[in-house]
């Protein structure tokens, strides 16, 4: 019998496991507290900005990081999942949460199902929305339900960042084939991916959830929507105000920056371009560089992305294995000629994992690796964004 994930979706994925693989470690709840207002203040929004609002947090998942907007006394909280899996966790979690808060008003609903006459002055929506053209419409919903002048918190990723998960990935359907079945893949990549998990002393999943979402979610191919598509797809309605991390400067005159000089979006995107080849090692200090070279290093990353994508659907399909795999080596070389020669841990990770990949292609295990477990991108970006609708 093929076991093979054939799901296309998050929610067919979660749905079809019982799973809802996004827990946090909460045993220290003020360090949960102090983490969610590090986020939002380099946001741009510091709990006053939550309190007396009306706020819609979509896909929240097992309702975790709703507490702290919860805890920010919100005129109206509402919660949006889908998974029954994650629902009834959410009503746990506000069962045992001790601080003061808003009760939040939890909707069953899929975002494409929902909608709400009135508007709200924030709207959160965190690692979920990717870039298919059916999410990119459901972006423009979302954006639709923020207030005149209200704000829109999403994740993006930088395709750079996503460059060693995306190996490690590749390295997944050797060390645990597809055919294992959805447990024994679990086991096994959470054996093999823990110690380079642990090297990351500020991580809040565990190992069973991050390899569930990330080496074993069918929908991870699709999670790459970046900062410049959200940008592209908003428009001018919607002013880039914050990210975290906080990668844009801006040393204009503010007296400058009104009417047609504001360009808020072009200067956020302009420091993004100057900055991108930072979000492939997370340990790295930050440098700029020429724009046009970096547009070129995610442009390769994200052909990295498609060849690990064909290369997986090749073995989901038995078919066409060893030019995927071709495709794959090459789109790595590619990458690595195009890499900053500065970032050279990074750089000794990547050669030493493709050395690695062949091993694995033969012998189904790894051989010690010393860099490359330490490495990790900056893969996750949050992005704030101002609503400049007066009315
Ligand atoms: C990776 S989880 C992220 C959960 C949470 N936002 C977090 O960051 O911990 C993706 C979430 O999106 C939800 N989701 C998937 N499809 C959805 C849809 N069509 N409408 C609303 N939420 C959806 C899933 O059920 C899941 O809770």
């Amino acid at each position: 019998m093929n076991t093979v994930d054939q799901v296309k979706t998050h929610l067919e994925f979660y749905r079809k496991h019982q799973i809802a693989p996004v827990c946090y470690d909460l045993k220290d709840m003020q360090a949960h507290m102090e983490r969610r207002s590090s986020l939002y203040l380099k946001l741009g929004l510091p709990p006053i900005a939550f309190r007396s609002a009306k706020v819609l947090e979509v896909a929240a998942g097992l309702g975790q990081n709703s507490l702290y907007l919860a805890h920010t006394l919100p005129a109206k909280l509402v919660l949006l999942e889908p998974n029954p899996s994650a629902l009834s966790h959410i009503h746990a979690v506000y069962e045992m949460f001790k601080l003061v808060h808003t009760l939040p008003e939890v909707v069953a609903s899929k975002l494409e199902d929902y909608s709400s006459e009135e508007k709200f002055d924030i709207v959160l929506c965190e690692n979920w929305l990717g870039n298919s053209r059916h999410e990119l419409s459901l972006l423009q919903k979302l954006s639709n339900m923020v207030a005149p002048q209200g704000a829109l918190v999403l994740t993006t990723i930088s395709p750079i960042g996503l460059v060693p998960n995306l190996l490690r990935r590749f390295l997944a359907v050797y060390l645990a084939p597809l055919n294992d079945g959805f447990e024994r893949r679990t086991e096994v990549l959470a054996q093999e991916f823990r110690p380079h998990l642990d090297t990351l002393k500020s991580k809040t999943r565990n190992a069973i959830d991050w390899v569930q979402d990330n080496m074993i979610n069918p929908a991870y191919f699709g999670i790459g929507l970046t900062i410049s598509k959200v940008i592209e797809e908003l428009g001018d309605r919607f002013e880039a105000i914050g990210s975290s991390p906080s990668f844009a400067e801006d040393w204009r005159w503010f007296k400058a920056l009104h009417g047609p000089f504001r360009q808020f979006n072009q200067h956020f995107l302009s420091q993004y371009w100057s900055k991108a080849h930072n979000f492939l090692d997370y340990r790295e200090s930050i440098s700029v560089r020429d724009p046009h070279l970096n547009k070129i290093l995610e442009e390769k990353a994200i052909q990295l992305l498609h060849a690990i994508e064909a290369h997986e659907e090749a073995h989901i399909h038995h078919c066409n294995v060893p030019d995927c795999v071709d495709q794959v080596f090459i789109a790595l070389q590619e990458f690595l000629d195009c890499a900053p020669s500065h970032l050279q841990s990074a750089i000794r990770s990547l050669i030493e994992v493709k050395e690695n990949m062949e091993f694995a292609i033969k012998n189904h295990r790894l051989q010690k690796m010393i860099n490359f477990p330490a490495l990790f991108g900056r893969e996750t970006v949050y992005l704030s964004l101002f609503s400049s609708r007066k009315n």
